[in-house]
């Protein structure tokens, strides 16, 4: 039965597909940019261990969940949410889920599309010469220029929505089939010349040694809203690009497979990282600068440096591309269907919601750095309430929703499985574990 529904935007041409477009989305810039400089900032090893059990103890269950939903549906997350809540005779009212996941789709979007000009910029850099401190003071400089920071924004976000306005599902699979490979053997070369670093060892202990003093509900939260956002769960991408699932695919063992790449590329890139940070007598705690401060170096004193820097900053932000790309995805499409405009409009119109601000992000660090929203510039303002707010309540609702308010049969059905020992040992983690953790995370941070 299921053979007969399918997504008006179209369906993913093989069961490959959805895994290399749900991996395109979830490797992105959250994996090389973010997790370092997250774990860096946390204090390493702690974070990196609260990290890994929130992926596996909440974000994989509800990454099956969302998965499922979306295939079930078949439309873009709010339509989707709202058939399957008439399905299960609740209210309708469950598609504001799918609608505050869009905005916040477009939130995340306009501070990632900032960060990914800089990974663009840096495809130009040269990579010859570089000293710690003259790679500091490079990224500073970037910083600084309003105009460049506001180039590469604008360059970035006009390429994901030249892409989404043509569709993604033709062009991008074939990208996404060649180009992320790459990009893994890049990172395990970076990783092979960190242990040449001579600081490999204690890269490694900072990374996977946890110091249990610092696991703070600070910390917590940032592994949490990390676990969400580096698996793109709780706003509806992973959603939407399920819709676009072939009936006959399985979903639990391709969510597993998502999350174990995903999680690997994070690792890997933590691996290259550390141990060229502290070699070059650099600080973990950098902050967002960290990867383009550190890999510069690395590049500029490796063989063939050139060429692999450039095209290491290339393939990053082809993996942005697709990350962004499913940021957007899940407005457009249900733009589409709500509105009966054309695919181009919708996406002209939230690429331009998200270019516009984008701007504060990019100004916040120069000309607006004085502007604050609890003590967090604009850039940090949006990352702070998208990633640690929103991701981890859309990832409660979706557990409550697929726990809860879908009939069990449903379930069963979509999943196209028996009610076996797995599937009970996922059903109870999604009704009980999954909410109830992100709920203490949140009471234990902000009480
Ligand atoms: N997972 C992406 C990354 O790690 C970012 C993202 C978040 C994409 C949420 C879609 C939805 O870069």
């Amino acid at each position: 039965m299921a053979e007969e529904r399918k997504s008006i935007h179209g369906t993913w041409s093989s069961r490959w597909t959805f895994i290399l477009a749900a991996t395109g989305s979830a490797v992105g810039l959250g994996n090389i940019w973010k997790f370092p400089y997250m774990a860096g900032d946390n204090g390493g090893g702690a974070f990196v261990l609260v990290y890994l059990a929130c992926i596996a103890v909440i974000g994989l269950p509800i990454m099956l969940g969302e998965i499922m939903i979306g295939r079930r549906g078949r439309s873009s997350p709010a339509n989707t949410m709202k058939a399957l809540a008439v399905e299960a005779n609740t209210t309708p009212a469950w598609s504001l889920l799918g609608a505050t996941g869009a905005l916040a789709g477009l939130l995340i979007l306009s501070f990632y599309s900032v960060a990914a000009g800089w990974a663009l910029s840096y495809v130009f850099n040269g990579f010859q010469n570089i000293t710690a401190e003259s790679s500091t003071t490079s990224f500073n400089d970037l910083l600084s220029s309003p105009t460049s920071l506001i180039f590469w924004h604008t360059l970035f976000l006009s390429i994901t929505v030249f892409v989404v306005a043509r569709g993604i599902l033709d062009g991008l699979e074939k990208w996404i089939n060649t180009l992320m490979p790459m990009l893994f053997v890049i990172v395990l070369l970076l990783c092979l010349y960190a242990t040449q670093s001579g600081a490999f060892i204690q890269g490694i202990i900072y990374l996977f040694q946890p110091d249990f003093s610092k696991i703070t509900p600070e910390v917590m939260l940032e592994a949490l809203g990390q676990a969400f956002f580096t698996l793109s769960l709780g706003m509806g991408a992973i959603m939407a690009y399920g819709a676009y699932m072939p009936a006959n695919q399985n979903i639990g063992k391709t969510a597993i497979s998502v999350a174990a790449l995903d999680t690997g590329v994070a690792l890997l890139a933590g691996i290259a990282i550390f141990p060229i940070v502290f070699a070059n007598g650099l600080a973990a705690s950098e902050g967002p600068g960290l990867v383009f401060v550190t890999l510069p170096i690395a590049f500029s004193s490796m063989p063939l440096g050139v060429f692999f820097g450039t095209l290491f900053f290339v393939l990053l932000s082809i993996a942005a591309l697709s990350s962004s790309i499913s940021l957007i995805e899940p407005g457009v499409a249900w733009l589409i269907e709500s509105l009966k405009i054309k695919r181009i409009t919708a996406t002209l119109l939230l690429g331009f919601v998200a270019w516009f601000l984008g701007l504060f992000s990019a100004l916040s660090f120069n000309l607006l750095s004085e502007f604050t929203i609890f003590g967090k510039n604009f850039f940090d303002a949006t990352d702070f309430l998208t990633n640690q707010i929103m991701l981890p309540l859309g990832g409660i609702f979706i557990a409550i929703f697929v726990g809860w308010v879908m009939k069990k049969e449903n379930v069963l059905e979509e999943l196209d499985v028996e009610e076996n020992f797995i599937f009970k040992f996922w059903y109870f983690s999604i009704r009980y574990i999954s909410p109830v953790m992100v709920g203490c995370v949140f009471l234990y941070f902000f009480i």
